[in-house]
């Protein structure tokens, strides 16, 4: 698996190389293009260029987190043209995936991974063990220790082998770590103690051996406590022997605050440097915390975007770039801090904003 990965990403290398040596046959032969073809083909109109094929001729994964479907035609459209992979942005949760103890409800995301494998698209399979979104039979239950580790092992080998063979990787545990490096209490310390990690990442792998599996987490996307925190819990794991693939940085940031490029591109190295796969798994740009005027907010906003992207191209270890939705339409931000917001890449109207083109340009090589 890893050995696939390290494939596609030194594939990108010789991709970048041969596109900017306007080696383009190469570049479409390395990029699963097959031989460069004949002169003599017909040529066909070149459609125009989407952010899936762009990052398709970078070897990256492109992705987007997704919501219920059928949605408006638009959605499913511009989810489809403009993204080769979808996390399930709620749905594939403990409270939605089993809402009564037992009882499980797949509904919902069969008909998200469904589509995803009718678009020829991965799915990031989020999240087996969280503290959030747990629904009340859990938290209010007053479970044993021992009730809440069968509760956990039943949890992810049901959904694991539910999803086998179509997901691609699981964000398995999710923001494990506080802010100050501390390892978070949760209801699964209680029960587990702090060894849940390990277990809950061979119960997962145990439930699919072929997906990658991931420590995926927020506010330690450049070089700090948490991102220091995170880094040893991962190499730790390493050394034990636990089947941990790769490193989630969720990239929730804002045009007043987010780490610089550099300092993740030496955080994607280091964990890189574990053997890691390292995916960014949840980004969004808020503009809501700034009295600029709305042009100047969107334009600070596509730089970041623009400069996180390269940051992902340049870093080997690096394989996928997800947002969290696409359009304005859909975002958890607005809700969660009740201001209104623009963090994504599309507008309300689905028009693409000067975030999408940053993208478009960063993986052009611009
Ligand atoms: O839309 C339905 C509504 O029809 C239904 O009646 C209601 C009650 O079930 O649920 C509504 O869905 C809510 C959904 O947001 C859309 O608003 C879910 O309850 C609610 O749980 C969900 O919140 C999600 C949250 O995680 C908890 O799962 C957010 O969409 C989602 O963006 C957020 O994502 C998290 C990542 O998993 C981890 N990283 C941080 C990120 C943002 O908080």
């Amino acid at each position: 698996m890893l050995g696939d990965l390290r494939k596609r990403a030194s594939r990108r290398r010789l991709l970048a190389g041969a596109a900017s040596l306007g080696l383009g046959a190469l570049a479409t032969a390395c990029a699963g293009g097959g031989p460069p073809s004949t002169p003599a083909a017909k040529p066909t109109p070149t459609p125009e260029p989407s952010l899936r094929g762009l990052a398709q001729a970078r070897g990256l994964k492109i992705g987007s987190a997704a919501l219920p479907l059928p949605r408006e035609p638009l959605y499913q459209e511009t989810l489809a043209r403009e993204f080769s992979m979808l996390t399930p942005e709620y749905t594939m949760k403990l409270d939605h995936l089993q809402p009564a103890q037992g009882r499980y409800e797949f509904d919902q995301t069969d008909a998200i991974v469904d589509f995803a494998r009718r678009e020829a698209m991965d799915v990031r399979g989020h999240t087996l063990v969280w503290h959030g979104a747990l629904p009340d039979w859990l938290v209010d239950g007053g479970h044993t220790t021992g009730e809440l580790r069968s509760i956990l092992r039943d949890y992810i080998l049901t959904v694991g082998k539910h999803y086998r063979g179509k997901v691609v990787a699981w964000d398995v545990v999710n923001e494990a770590i506080r802010g100050d490096g501390r390892l978070r209490d949760t209801i699964w310390t209680a029960g587990l103690g702090p060894g849940y990690v390990d277990v809950a990442f061979r119960w997962a792998h145990e439930a699919d051996p072929d997906a990658m599996l991931f420590l995926n987490d927020y506010g330690g996307e450049g070089m700090g406590p948490k991102s220091d925190a995170v880094y040893s819990l991962a190499k730790e794991m390493v050394e034990r022997g636990v089947p941990l693939h790769g490193a989630g940085l969720q990239m929730h940031v804002s045009i007043a605050r987010s780490p610089s490029p550099e300092d993740v591109a030496s955080n994607i190295g280091r964990l890189g440097g574990l053997g890691l796969e390292v995916h960014i798994t949840e980004m969004d740009v808020r503009v809501q915390d700034s009295t600029l005027p709305m042009d100047e907010r969107l334009a600070a906003q596509a730089r970041i975007y623009g400069d996180m992207m390269r940051v992902a191209l340049d870093a080997e270890a690096c394989t996928a770039f997800v947002t969290w939705g696409f359009t304005d339409r859909h975002s958890w931000i607005p809700d969660f801090t009740g201001n209104p917001d623009a963090a994504l890449l599309f507008d309300e109207a689905y028009r693409p904003k000067p975030a999408y083109r940053a993208l478009v340009e960063a993986l052009s090589g611009a």
